[in-house]
């Protein structure tokens, strides 16, 4: 296990067009592509850990795929059964998406993932599918992978979810395009939408009409989904925050997704007192622009709205509000808990560490803002935390351990640093 001691950093302009592509967008590019009838073709598709094993479950499940380093194309005769194991590695979105896509697909399949995965709980999908006829299992009583799916008819629903989850939404419409009549899906706060636009621009009968989503099931393939995926904004935010708390310091980043559901924390940073900027300059599936940072002293804000907007960058705006002035608060943010780590008690020890004062609550923290002072940090195999505390050494020196998690979201991420700041890998 590595770590690596990163030093503080003085101020910087910089503009970065290599943010790591979307992961949210290139699983679905992937997964959807199995839908479609002709070749999809996907640019900029995230070479990391995660979405590559993906990418490697749909070619299991008999697509072909024809990768020539530059775009990904795929093209599919319908989901095959597979001898494998289909190993989702440390994702949560390609486990809970899987089971929507494969609850209705001819044959046996079985779905795996690394220690942390197979410890998060799957119930919030492998429940509603079973409700509609899936036929599903998993260990402690179906919440815990592996997985075992045997393809089944689904009814048509009308379901009412109590979490706002992206992942359990786009599980039960990916359910739903072969369900056996038109279906509603309720959320109760808007949770990120790449599925309904992707799928809707790949020509599948969706309507969104507030926190509720009518999907009719598909009576042919779907159009082809020709796709350059944009820069991920939650890697995108590590960078913002490293701007935001370094004085006199700017950054651009460029071709990141500004979709609405996925920019929450940059504006929270905003609140915070950060000057920030939007540029689009693309709109197709969703708007894709530049976002512009420059630093302002911070001060402390409440975040209690719209946690699933900005709940992955959470643990890194936590750092700073560390270095802001006064007291924050993070409120509604019991989902923080069921992440890659549990991600309320990885932050508040990762602070206290760093000799912050921060209270838990069990939906949250508050942080008073000080003097971070440098530490050494356990990332608990957290790519977002070992992340937001080298984020934090740029003000005090940090060492962090336990990194080999960053490959799972961001894998050019020490190279993007080196232009910040002295990145030691030990
Ligand atoms: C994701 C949705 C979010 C997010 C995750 C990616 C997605 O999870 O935390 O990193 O791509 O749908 P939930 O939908 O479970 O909140």
């Amino acid at each position: 296990m590595s770590s690596v001691v990163v030093s503080a950093c003085s101020k910087f302009s910089l503009n970065i067009s290599e943010i790591a592509p979307d992961k949210s967008i290139s699983h679905r590019s992937a997964m959807f592509s199995m839908l479609a009838e002709g070749t999809s073709e996907i640019r900029n598709f995230l070479r990391a850990e995660d979405t590559m094993n993906s990418l490697e479950i749909v070619k299991n499940l008999g697509a072909t795929v024809d990768d020539d380093g530059v775009s990904i194309k795929i093209s599919s005769e319908g989901i095959k059964e597979s001898s494998e194991v289909l190993d989702c590695g440390n994702s949560g979105t390609g486990m809970r998406l899987f089971c929507g896509l494969l609850s209705s697909a001819n044959g046996h399949f079985v779905l795996t993932g690394d220690k942390y995965l197979r410890s998060r709980p799957m119930k919030r999908v492998t429940t509603p599918l079973i409700n509609i006829g899936a036929k599903l299992d998993g260990r402690a009583d179906g919440d815990l992978a592996p997985l075992s799916i045997r393809g089944a008819s689904l009814q048509a629903f009308n379901y009412d979810s109590k979490i706002a989850s992206a992942q359990v939404k786009s599980c039960m419409i990916l359910a739903a395009l072969r369900a056996d009549g038109i279906c509603t899906y309720t959320e109760p706060e808007l949770s990120r939408d790449h599925t309904e636009r992707m799928l809707k621009g790949m020509g599948a009968n969706i309507k969104v009409d507030g926190l509720k989503t009518t999907i009719t099931p598909m009576k042919d393939l779907l159009s082809p989904l020709v796709i350059r995926v944009p820069a991920d904004p939650s890697s995108a935010f590590f960078f913002a925050v490293a701007a935001a708390i370094t004085p006199d310091s700017n950054i651009v980043l460029e071709g990141v997704t500004l979709n609405p559901t996925r920019i929450e924390a940059f504006k929270a940073l905003e609140r915070m007192g950060a000057d920030i900027e939007y540029k689009i300059t693309d709109n197709k599936y969703e708007p894709i622009g530049d976002i512009s940072v420059k630093y302002v002293p911070l001060k402390g804000i409440v975040v209690e709205d719209n946690i699933s907007w900005l709940i992955d960058e959470l643990p890194v705006l936590s750092i700073a509000m560390a270095c802001a002035e006064g007291e924050s608060l993070i409120k509604n943010a019991e989902e923080l808990r069921v992440k890659e780590s549990d991600r309320i008690s990885t932050v508040v020890e990762g602070l206290r560490a760093c000799s912050i004062e921060v209270h838990e609550y069990k939906d949250g923290y508050s942080v008073i803002g000080g003097e971070l002072k440098k530490a050494k940090v356990d990332s608990d195999g957290d790519h977002r935390i070992a992340m937001s505390f080298i984020i934090a050494g740029l003000r005090c020196g940090m060492e962090v351990d336990d990194l080999e998690c960053i490959n799972t979201s961001f894998p050019n991420f020490f190279e993007l640093l080196q232009k910040i700041t002295k990145v030691e890998i030990l």
